[in-house]
């Protein structure tokens, strides 16, 4: 009888059976006895195996993993959240796409479970993230020991489950692109997604000053507690209106996560001689830099995609990120917050739920 028929039949939906003692198997009428063999370890995960409308593609596949090896590690995970990136990929539309079928899902919070021999620097029960990796929305994963990164204990679970992606692009579009001294003021639009929150956050916490612009009025309020020192609503006064918020300042930084119409708007607020950072196309229109703007105002236009920052990163230049970002995040001094979350086998209803404009918080799937 071959494994995986054992396995069905015993553990049809256990995720991590333990390793088992002696075992009787009868063969064509010989015993044989098979010592300490390890159960295939079983897993439910959110799959795509064509691209398309997201909420169409996805379907809940329970799988199978292979066995552990030398070096590698079984992560179970704990959450994850629905990025727009995710969405792009389920559509076909991102930088890169995986083989399919694939796991979908570019991040979470997951537990080392357990360890092959060879991996150190971690401990079964520790939480990890894996930055690198395609393939979060599942129960269980296995990696090379090397693809993850311990998180600090005590970190809040779904905070930590967005800690790999949108708080290090913060955090390098603040310090990459312009050097800004603390009173220098920064605009930027989408100013209440994921990144956007950030960006107030650790400009705040480094005395910047920030410019939110938003969509709805009745996020004011909200961005402004959260540290945002000006947060105005999109529409052609803007450039006026922030004009006389900041009195006048140069503003020589200006981050972009939307392009299209609003992009169109915050561009005059950038002073001459000033950067725009993209990083984002939501309004999924192409980014436009006028010849105005880049001939007689010399508006610099640059880009970044945090996937090409960690494949590039030395070991210790994303330890020594997170060693800035973990304990602000241990603090509550960045906090996205969470509208919902849902279990991995509603995986139509939370993409649904995720795509919607307008939302207060992020989408989460939650795996305990
Ligand atoms: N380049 C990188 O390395 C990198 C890293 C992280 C994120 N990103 C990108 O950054 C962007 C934000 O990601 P996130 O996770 O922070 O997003 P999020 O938390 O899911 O928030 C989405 C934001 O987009 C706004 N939005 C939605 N549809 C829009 C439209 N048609 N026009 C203008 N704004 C629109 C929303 O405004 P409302 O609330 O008003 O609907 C909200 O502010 C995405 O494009 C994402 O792919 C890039």
């Amino acid at each position: 009888m071959g494994r995986r028929s054992i396995s069905a039949v015993r553990t049809p939906r256990t995720p991590f059976p333990p390793e088992t003692g002696p075992t009787l198997v009868l063969h064509w009428s010989v015993l044989f006895v098979r010592v300490k063999r390890i159960m295939p370890i079983q897993t439910t995960a959110v799959k795509f195996s064509r691209t398309g409308l997201p909420e169409d593609v996805v379907e809940v596949s329970r799988m199978e993993l292979s066995d552990l090896r030398p070096n590698q590690v079984l992560v179970r995970m704990q959450a994850a959240p629905i990025n727009p990136a995710d969405l792009n990929m389920l559509e076909g539309r991102y930088a890169v796409q995986p083989e399919l079928p694939a796991v979908a899902g570019m991040e979470g919070i997951g537990v080392v479970a357990k360890k092959g021999v060879g991996v150190p620097g971690l401990r079964e029960g520790q939480q990890v993230i894996a930055p690198l990796r395609t393939g979060s929305w599942c129960e269980a994963y296995i990696t090379e020991g090397t693809n993850v990164i311990p998180v600090p204990p005590g970190m809040p679970v779904h905070q930590a489950a967005m800690l790999a992606i949108n708080p290090p692009t913060a955090w390098h579009l603040l310090h990459r692109f312009v050097r800004l001294h603390p009173g220098d003021w920064l605009i930027q639009n989408a100013a209440n997604s994921g990144v956007g929150r950030c960006v107030i956050q650790i400009a705040a916490a480094k005395g910047l000053r920030t410019v939110s612009i938003v969509r709805r009025v009745e996020l004011v309020d909200e961005l402004r507690s959260l540290g945002g020192d000006v947060v105005v609503v999109d529409g052609p006064q803007l450039c006026d209106e922030v004009r006389e918020a900041t009195g006048g300042a140069a503003i020589r930084l200006g981050l972009n996560a939307t392009c299209g119409p609003i992009l169109k708007n915050m561009i005059p607020c950038v002073a001459d001689g000033g950067t725009v950072v993209t990083y984002g196309a939501m309004a999924r229109e192409p980014f436009i830099l006028s010849n105005a703007h880049l001939i007689f105002r010399d508006i610099a236009a640059r880009g970044f995609w945090i996937a090409a920052w960690y494949r590039k990163a030395t070991e210790p230049e994303v330890q020594e990120l997170f060693a800035a970002l973990c304990p602000m995040l241990k603090a509550g001094k960045i906090h996205c917050p969470v509208e919902a979350c849902y279990p991995l086998f509603q995986p139509r209803d939370a993409i649904l739920h995720a795509s919607r404009e307008g939302r207060s918080g992020k989408i989460l799937f939650e795996m305990g």
